[in-house]
Formats: C-alpha cells, sequence, structure tokens
C-alpha cells in the first residue's frame, strides 16, 4: 500500500495546439494522475498529495487533476485504471512528439515503474529494500543529459556525494533488466542508479527521442513532506525539489495546448479543490481528494 499512496504520474494535457516552436507558454497548466483511495468513501474515491502540485506551482506552473475514469480495485501498474490513465496519456504524448507536438511527460516513483512497463510491455521489477531510504545519486550519463544541463555545479556534486533523494518503494527496475531489454535500452537513457546493497537498480531515465522522464525516487518530498525522518530538508535537498521542477514546468513551457474557453481552465483547475491536512495519519502532510 505504501508505494501506492507515495507516487504519482504527470502529463501535459492533449487540448490544443497552436504549433509556434520560437515562444515560450509562459502560462503551463500540467495534468497531474489521481489515483484511487485505497478505502474509498463518499466524494473520497480518488486522491492528489499537495505536494505534487506544490512542486510544479512552486516553478511556475498551474496544476489540472486528471480522474481516473475507470473503477479499479487497487493501484497496479498493470491493470489498474491509473495503468489505462498512463498508457492514455503516454500513447498520446508519443504520438505528439512525433508530430512534432512537443508533449512533455513525468512520472515519480510508481510512476517511473508505469513507464517502464508501458515502454517494455513486461513486468520487469525485482525486490529491493528501499522503503525510506535517502540515497545519494551515482551518475552515470548526467553531463549531456538535458534533465541535469542546467542544475548548478555545486548541487549536482551535492547529490552525487550526500543523500538527497528519497525511495518510498519496494520494486525496482534492475540495472541487468535494462541491460537485458532492447526496448528500455532503445527508448531511455540511464542518468543514474542506485543500489540497496544487493541490486542495483535504475533511478533516473529521460528518453532518447521524447521529452519523458521519469525518477524512481521523489522531488516532490524533500521541501514539502515532513512524515518520514528519511526525507532530507538540507539547502541542498530543498534546492532538488526546485531544480527538479523548474526543469520539468520549462518542458511544459514548450507545449501550447490549451483549453478553449478560459471557463473550462477555470473549472479544470485544482483551485476548485481544498486540500486536507493528513500528516497526523498519513505519509502526506496534505492531501486533494475527489
Ligand atoms: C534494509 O535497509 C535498512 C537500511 O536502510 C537496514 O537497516 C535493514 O537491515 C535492511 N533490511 C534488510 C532485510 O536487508
Ligand atoms: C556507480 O555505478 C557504477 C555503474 O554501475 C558502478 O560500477 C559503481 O560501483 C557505482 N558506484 C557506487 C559508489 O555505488
Amino acid at each position: 500500500m505504501c508505494l501506492l499512496l507515495l507516487c504519482v504520474f504527470l502529463s501535459c494535457l492533449p487540448f490544443y495546439l497552436s504549433a509556434q516552436t520560437d515562444r515560450q507558454n509562459e502560462k503551463p497548466i500540467i495534468g497531474v494522475l489521481a489515483q484511487d483511495v485505497y478505502l474509498p468513501q463518499p466524494s473520497q474515491t480518488a486522491y492528489i498529495a499537495a505536494s505534487y502540485v506544490k512542486f510544479l506551482e512552486s516553478a511556475g506552473a498551474r496544476v489540472v487533476p486528471v480522474m481516473i475514469l475507470y473503477p479499479g480495485g487497487g493501484v497496479s501498474i498493470v491493470s489498474s485504471g491509473y495503468e489505462r490513465a498512463a498508457k492514455i496519456f503516454y500513447e498520446l504524448a508519443i504520438e505528439a512528439n512525433k508530430r512534432g507536438d512537443y508533449f512533455p511527460v513525468w512520472g515519480t516513483c510508481l510512476g517511473f515503474e508505469q513507464l517502464m512497463y508501458l515502454t517494455s510491455k513486461n513486468t520487469i521489477l525485482a525486490y529491493t529494500n528501499t522503503s525510506g531510504a535517502a540515497l545519494p545519486l551515482n551518475f552515470t550519463n548526467a553531463e549531456d543529459s538535458r534533465m541535469f544541463k542546467g542544475f548548478p555545479a555545486q548541487l549536482m556534486k551535492d547529490l552525487a556525494s550526500e543523500p538527497l533523494t528519497v525511495n518510498s518503494h519496494k520494486w525496482s527496475l534492475g540495472m541487468l533488466t535494462y541491460n537485458t531489454n532492447e526496448e528500455l535500452k532503445k527508448f531511455y537513457k540511464v542518468l543514474s542508479v542506485n543500489t540497496d546493497g544487493n541490486v542495483e537498480f535504475v533511478s533516473t531515465v529521460e528518453a532518447y527521442d521524447y521529452p519523458i522522464y521519469g525518477t524512481q525516487w521523489h522531488p516532490e518530498k524533500n521541501a514539502f513532506e515532513w512524515t518520514r525522518p528519511s526525507i532530507p530538508h538540507s539547502p541542498s535537498a530543498v534546492k532538488t525539489t526546485f531544480y527538479m521542477a523548474e526543469f520539468f514546468v520549462n518542458e511544459a513551457r514548450k507545449n501550447f495546448h490549451k483549453f478553449e474557453t478560459e471557463e473550462g481552465e477555470s473549472k479544470a483547475l485544482i483551485y476548485n479543490y481544498n486540500p486536507v491536512y493528513t500528516g497526523t495519519k498519513s505519509a502526506f502532510e496534505q492531501i486533494y481528494f475527489f
């Protein structure tokens, strides 16, 4: 249950394209996929942890919650509503990008695992002892990555030497699996790896030919979540949250989809909902329920 509650998948929404590649969209809106609530109650069937929303807002984006339209028992990456919704966005993004319509997608934790599954069409995860582990990143190809190119040199040094990235998962994509899976190898460049002392696993990726990104760790937690002692809050840890958010929001600024009407936009924004303080009983300080 922990794994499932700690993760989300983000993507830009395919509303309308006005192809302008030399400009920036200074009003990016990013869709965040809601997840099924483990024990649903009336008016609480899906949720988004507020830290994902704050993460994006802190770098200048607005958020629209994306509801899962299919009832699904539990969140599985193989057969849940989350999986179906993620698959729809993943395929829309691939198609859009092939047409030259820049359509970024981000997966965190479960979202990362979901992306790996969608690319390889295979359940390929290995058990790791990583529920509640802050780790330094073991960078592999970061110097020529899009993701880390704009990071300050000192922050890159800190990321490589201090435990600034918090892991809240029990299942991981082993390097061994990545190295022996042609689909994954062709599609994703591995930017960092980590180990639980036993299994080496992929911790950060970017797609070679698409603006598709994934982290097995949680960049949003350092600045916004306080419920677990493993979450780092040092100045470098908080900068990590911000530079990751800034990177992805800048990617979203290259996308010009928009709502057809202002009314449609204002009705869809997450501002229509209020987060609830849940820090005393959940891993998240605040949660949006739908
Ligand atoms: C899992 O990792 C923690 C440290 O993060 C360690 O204390 C614990 O002994 C490990 N458990 C196993 C079964 O290896
Ligand atoms: C970092 O990853 C490389 C490549 O897998 C590995 O050879 C090396 O031992 C790792 N370094 C650390 C400090 O874990």
